[in-house]
Parts: C-alpha cells; sequence; structure tokens
C-alpha cells in the first residue's frame, strides 16, 4: 500500500493504472477509520483492480463553531487499518496541497439542502460537495462508495454527479452500527461513557418509527409524536427529528412510497445522526 501526498503524484498513478487497463474504485473519507469505513473500502476492493483511500478532514465543511480543530485524526492507526482492509493508495493531501489560496469558485448546493443537515449546517453541504468535485477529479474513479449513514450527503453527490454529468457511479452502501445498534461514527469518541451508553436509544426511536409505520399508520405527525416522547427522556438535545420522502426529501403529511426517517441530536460534544428509510 502506497501513501500519496501530492495531487501530481495521485495522477500519475491514476494515469498508469488506467494504461494498463485497470478500474478505480474510490472511498472519500476524513480518517479516523472505523468499520463503517472499512465497509466500504472492502465493497470497493471486491469490484476494483485499484482501491483509492482518500483521507483529508476538509475545512470547507465545517461551520465556524463547529469541531475542526478537534476532529479526531490517528493517521497511523488508519495507515493499518486502511491496509488490512485492502486498499492500495492513500490519497493523504495537507490543507495546502488541496488549497493553496482561498478557492477562487466552489460548488453551490442548490437542491435538497433546506432540510435535515442542510437546514442546521448552512454552507456544510457547499463545502462536501466542492472537495468531492476535486477528489473525483484528481482520482478519477469509475466508481466511489458512501455510506447510507449519511444520506443527504448521498443524495448531494448524486445530484452533483448528475448535473455536472461526472463520468463516475456513486456506490450508496449501508450503515454499519456497534451491537447496541449506535450507528458507527468517528465524533462517537467524543461520548462521555453515561452519554455512549444512552446513544442507542437513537437508534430504537428510528426503529419504533419504522414499526408504527410498518403497521399502517400513515399520518407523519402521530408517528413523529411518539417518537420524539422517547427523545425527550435522552439527556442531550435534539436537533431535528423528521420524516421526508426519499430521495426527493420532501414534506408530506401523508407517508407513502420511500421515505427516511432522520434525526440529529446533541450531546455534550458531539453531534451524532442517524437515518432508516424505509417503504411506506
Ligand atoms: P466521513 O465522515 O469520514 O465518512 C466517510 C464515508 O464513510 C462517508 O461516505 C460516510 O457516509 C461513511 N460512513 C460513516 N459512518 C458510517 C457507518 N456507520 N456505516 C457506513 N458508512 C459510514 O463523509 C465524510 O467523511 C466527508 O463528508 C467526505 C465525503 C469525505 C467529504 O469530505
Amino acid at each position: 500500500m502506497k501513501v500519496i501526498e501530492t495531487i501530481a503524484e495521485m495522477r500519475q498513478q491514476v494515469t498508469l493504472a488506467r494504461k494498463t487497463g485497470q478500474t478505480v474504485g474510490f472511498v472519500p473519507t476524513m480518517g479516523f477509520l472505523h468499520e463503517g469505513h472499512l465497509s466500504l473500502i472492502e465493497a470497493a476492493r471486491e469490484k476494483h483492480d485499484l482501491v483509492v483511500v482518500s483521507i483529508f478532514v476538509n475545512p470547507l465543511q465545517f461551520g465556524p463553531n463547529e469541531d475542526l480543530e478537534r476532529y479526531p485524526r490517528d493517521f497511523e492507526r488508519d495507515e493499518r487499518l486502511a491496509k488490512q482492509a485492502g486498499t492500495d493508495i492513500i490519497f493523504y493531501p495537507s490543507v495546502q496541497e488541496m488549497y493553496p489560496e482561498a478557492m477562487p469558485m466552489t460548488i453551490h448546493v442548490i437542491k435538497g439542502v433546506d432540510v435535515l443537515c442542510g437546514a442546521s449546517r448552512p454552507g456544510h453541504f457547499d463545502g462536501v460537495a466542492t472537495v468531492v468535485m476535486k477528489l473525483f477529479q484528481i482520482i478519477q474513479p469509475d466508481k466511489a462508495f458512501f455510506g447510507q449513514k449519511d444520506a443527504q450527503q448521498i443524495a448531494v453527490i448524486m445530484n452533483m454527479v448528475s448535473a455536472f454529468n461526472l463520468p463516475v457511479q456513486v456506490i450508496a452502501r449501508p450503515t454499519i452500527r456497534e451491537e447496541d445498534g449506535l450507528a458507527k461514527s468517528s465524533r462517537n469518541v467524543y461520548l462521555s461513557e453515561q452519554e455512549r451508553q444512552e446513544a442507542s436509544f437513537l437508534y430504537e426511536t428510528l426503529q419504533i418509527g419504522a414499526e408504527i409505520i410498518k403497521s399502517g399508520e400513515k399520518n407523519r405527525d402521530r408517528v413523529l409524536d411518539q417518537m420524539k416522547a422517547r427523545l425527550d427522556k435522552g439527556s442531550g438535545q435534539l436537533d431535528y427529528l423528521t420524516i421526508l420522502s426519499f430521495p426527493s426529501l420532501n414534506e408530506t403529511k401523508t407517508l407513502t412510497g420511500s421515505i427516511i426517517i432522520a434525526i440529529a441530536y446533541f450531546y455534550q460534544n458531539a453531534r451524532l445522526i442517524d437515518n432508516y428509510i424505509i417503504e411506506a
């Protein structure tokens, strides 16, 4: 496994691979890898000759009061885990390498960002789309692998690929969870012991909502009320709880078709998100 820190060398390696007819699978990450990331790397490994994983904590996607500075990092551990999962190249650029000057232009996401994390993190998806566009240009993958845990991120990236006719296929993979159901996240290390114990109730709440819907309830407000009653018992603070059509992300009083139930929840030092996609 190679670690590449410059865009020029990354480009060279990809060009070389392409010349010999190799396909390229790509997994963008911000590092501090866990089984969620590794499942994406393994999926890429199954399908591609060359597997590239990027590790880059992207300043553009963090708001002024968010956790950019203290985002967890451990490159040596990431290197070991990425290698075990079948990575060929880790692309590990510095901020200076990716943004040698303030970006003279960025991608501004218009559709699908007035809800969920787009609404509570203004500008976040502009930052995500901009860095992913750059990474796609540098790595030129055939397929790029993303986790369903960040469902709105997938929708944004799929829209970007379609809007700009990018020659890459976006693959969505299921959320990997801890044994008690908590979605794996690099930010889980920020939880206190008591918060960690409690945090599985986010997934439980999603399951409660899903069960109510499966049992035939079509009224959005009634489902949300029952879920909120459960969330009110937590020690953190609710950012949002919502049910929207998926992937169009529209709000409808009556639930039909493919829908997403989504939660964002603040603990002392971490904002956690999770979602559940079902047919209503
Ligand atoms: P990061 O949070 O590191 O996540 C990288 C990828 O791992 C994303 O596609 C995310 O959805 C996926 N992932 C995270 N937790 C997961 C879990 N429990 N199960 C399955 N997949 C999971 O998302 C980002 O980084 C950044 O926004 C990025 C796309 C790299 C752009 O900077």
